[in-house]
């Protein structure tokens, strides 16, 4: 059924200080949230697409929105440690060690459901994955709605995670009423998933808590690359079982020596094609690729080499970008090393295929 979406700016500063219009946004956005409807929230990985976690009808509407499979479980989202006990079995240390260090902030745990969480939240599964965001809107949201959200990232199913409002109306639009706009996300990349419910601890999904970070707080650490999850088993790590953002133009990601003299020749050995060549570029490397290349070739800069952060901030929106041109074919630079770089080419090197030249 088709609704109009309606898009409300909130800034966090005037939320913040109390002020009337801010407050009632968020009051009215809890209100359909707790009518079992969807609204759409910024967080400060990407934006959410939220509704009653606690309510299996509600957190059906979003598989069908976002058009996404039934098995595929979501995260649900708290606003206070203690909330985390009603939808668990129990509490490992942990758990609270590390809801201690990182929460707020971009980090999901998957623990033991309780009765409380519905299947339909979890995908048929009997865990449950966790987060408290970092966003004083998604905050004011949970607060206000006085439930668990489920919010799976706004974005249709198979496309780069929304990190700005307008990217959320472009999936979304007709299908959702509500989309709170809070400007454009800080982090980029979705929340670090550890799954608790086996020792030793998994990273299931890499994000701006570093495994690094979490074996500080764990001691052992094994990430999913390292582990073996057979195919039949339900999709416990995103993407392992799904087709992720995958731009329509064709995406390799160039791991040579000399990588933007790699890339320049790649292009070059295309000029005779019928399809238009976009380059993935690091502000450095810019100057080099619009000497060598016509305007034909489409080089969108997507952050620089020397700040991992911004790299990570604009991943998707460039993906989506090229969505919206004529290019057909697109080489990335690389990004590999540690750190924030392992998530950056996890969900780069997912949108690619995994199609790496050497
Ligand atoms: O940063 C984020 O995590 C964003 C924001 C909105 O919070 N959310 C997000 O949700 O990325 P989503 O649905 O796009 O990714 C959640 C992933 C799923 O793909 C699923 O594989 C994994 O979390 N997941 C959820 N529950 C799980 C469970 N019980 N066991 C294993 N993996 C689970
Ligand atoms: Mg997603």
């Amino acid at each position: 059924m088709e609704k109009k979406t309606k898009i409300i700016t909130i800034d966090r500063d005037l939320l913040a200080n109390g002020e009337e219009g801010a407050i009632h946004a968020l009051k009215q956005a809890a209100h359909l949230i707790r009518e079992g409807e969807l609204v759409a929230f910024p967080t400060e990985t990407v934006y959410g697409l939220g509704a009653n976690g606690l309510d299996a009808d509600a957190s059906k509407k979003i598989y069908a929105a976002k058009e996404r499979p039934s098995d595929n479980p979501l995260i649900l989202h708290i606003v206070n440690i203690e909330d985390l006990y009603p939808l668990v079995k129990e509490v490992p240390k942990e758990a609270m060690d590390l809801a201690k260090r990182f929460w707020p902030g971009p980090l999901t745990m998957i623990l033991e459901k309780s009765e409380r969480v519905p299947l339909s939240t979890t995908g048929g599964l009997s865990t449950v994955a966790i987060r408290m965001p970092d966003d004083l809107i998604a905050q004011v949201l949970i607060r206000e709605s006085q439930t668990a959200i489920a919010a799976p990232s706004a974005n249709r199913s198979g496309r780069p995670s929304p990190t700005k409002a307008k990217y959320v109306y472009e999936d979304m639009q007709g299908k959702i009423p509500l989309i709170l706009d809070g400007g454009a996300v800080g982090i980029g990349l979705e929340s670090t998933i550890i799954d608790l419910t086996v020792k030793p601890a998994r990273v299931l999904r890499p994000g701006a808590i570093t495994a690094t970070m979490l074996s500080e707080v764990l001691g052992e650490v094994v990430s999913s690359e390292q582990s073996h999850i057979s195919e039949s088993e339900a999709p416990k790590a995103p993407g392992m079982k799904y087709r992720h953002y995958a731009p329509k133009a064709s995406l390799f990601v160039v791991e040579t020596e000399d990588v933007v003299k790699r890339i320049v020749e790649l292009v070059k050995e295309q000029a005779d094609a019928r399809v238009r060549v976009g380059v993935i570029a690091t502000a450095e490397h810019e100057e080099v690729y619009r000497k060598a290349f016509q305007e034909k070739v489409l080089v969108k800069v997507i952050g620089e080499r020397k700040d991992e952060r911004s790299i990570a901030k604009n991943l998707f929106a460039i993906l989506r970008e090229f969505d919206g041109s004529d290019v057909g074919i697109i080489y990335s630079e690389s990004f590999k090393g540690d750190g924030m770089r392992t998530a950056i080419m996890n969900r780069l090197l997912k949108a690619a295929g995994h199609q790496v030249i050497r």
